[in-house]
């Protein structure tokens, strides 16, 4: 029988690692120490529950099963300053429910907490190095925003094996997460069972134009990269309108000014460029924008521009008779309390869909808030979403 109480003395325990901030803040971000500590523990009490622990080479953790299973999980590593939740619960879940499955003889179910899914270096890196959507050698070439590369970090990790699961262990793939956006919550529903996720696309840009003194250089004489950028955002806006839709989204979320000085004239200025979409023809359309638009503000303020891609993920849509498992656990749990919906945010089930049939679970996040310290959920809401989950796995048990 899944334990609610064990479940949440295990969720609060992953948050001591980094724990910050008020409420329930967590700083984890990929192979940080506070990411590792977390995954060797975490580690320890999938072999205390009777899995068989593996790290693999990415860094993911996997709790298996000895026979064929249904894998569960999601990711332990955070947002440079993020919630408690977003991800941790996931992979908490997975491990409560593969724990009350060893002690009472099946379905047999794995867990797993997949590595980078917050893309300190790529896109959901562990994941997509699991499924064989990049390879290893690749991943380890990606940098993050001070230039520490994927294999310096990954080198930092003890207890790695030298081989990956093969992906044909597991029967499908189910992620419980929170919402992370306001519908559930405004609705006063607890269960969200996701019908597609979005695709993401990101690229790095970077102006370079002349740092010079702020107090004596004329605006006219000026290449200033801060300029650019602000008209950058301005115009791509300004673009964008006919192509989007009210579910489309974009986002400048890093910038970076070199020197970032108040009487200097930024000479740099490097800024991530972020678009999400369900439809892949809009992620395109938008792309030629974009990379249209940066190269018109740099011609116009006289930048040397480079705009480079990062790993991308297109949109998917989740298993059905996944969903329809999980559906019919919210049809017992939270009879008129929940609803099918598409995922904006990105997830590591995108990339294990390549490989398996995979779906997920929404939990309401409090006021929509995530990737911030605020991030919370009900308890009631996060018993829910295991409760949700353990209905299906006992539901496909005979079939998998
Ligand atoms: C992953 O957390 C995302 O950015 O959606
Ligand atoms: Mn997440
Ligand atoms: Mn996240």
């Amino acid at each position: 029988m899944i334990n609610p109480d064990r479940f949440l003395a295990d969720l609060h325990h992953l948050r001591s690692f980094g724990a910050a901030g008020v409420g329930n803040g967590v700083i984890r971000p990929a192979f940080s120490a506070p990411d590792i500590a977390a995954r060797h523990w975490l580690a320890q009490r999938m072999q205390d529950a009777g899995l068989q622990a593996h790290i693999d080479p990415a860094g993911n953790v996997f709790g298996l099963a000895e026979e064929k299973s249904l894998l569960m999980g999601s990711h332990s590593d955070s947002q440079p300053t993020g919630g408690w939740l977003d991800g941790a619960l996931g992979v908490i879940a997975a491990l409560e429910i593969a724990r009350a499955a060893q002690e009472q003889g099946g379905p047999p179910v794995s867990a797993v907490s997949f590595q980078d899914e917050e893309g300190r270096f790529g896109t959901c890196t562990g994941s997509m190095v699991w499924a064989g959507a990049m390879p290893l050698h690749e991943a380890d070439t990606v940098t993050d925003r001070d230039g520490i590369s994927f294999a310096q970090a990954r080198a930092a990790m003890q207890g790695k094996a030298d081989t990956f699961i093969a992906p044909d262990r597991f029967s499908g793939f189910v992620e419980l997460h929170i919402e992370q956006g306001p519908t559930l919550d405004a609705a006063g529903e607890q269960i969200g069972v996701v019908t597609d996720i979005v695709g993401i696309r990101q690229n790095h840009i970077t102006f370079e134009g002349q740092q010079n003194h702020a107090g004596t250089t004329p605006m006219a004489a000026r290449r200033d990269a801060f300029q650019a950028v602000s008209a950058f955002n301005t115009l791509l806006n300004d673009r964008l309108r006919n192509i989007v839709t009210p579910q489309t989204v974009w986002t400048i979320g890093h910038v970076s000014l070199t020197p970032n000085a108040p009487s200097i004239v930024p000479g740099k200025a490097v800024f991530s460029m972020q678009w999400r979409d369900g439809d892949l023809d809009r992620l395109d359309r938008m792309e030629e924008v974009i990379n249209d638009v940066a190269t018109q503000i740099a011609s116009d303020f006289g930048m040397a521009m480079t705009n480079v891609p990062r790993p991308a993920m297109v949109p998917v849509a989740m298993d059905k008779t996944l969903r329809t498992a999980l559906e019919n656990g919210a049809i017992a749990i939270a009879p008129g309390r929940w609803r099918t919906m598409p995922s904006g945010a990105l997830h590591d089930a995108t990339n294990v869909s390549s490989v398996l049939p995979a779906a997920m679970l929404f939990v309401p996040s409090i006021n929509g808030i995530s990737h911030a310290f605020e991030e919370d959920t009900h308890e009631a809401d996060l018993i829910a979403g295991l409760q949700v989950l353990d209905h299906a796995v006992q539901a496909l048990g005979a079939r998998l």
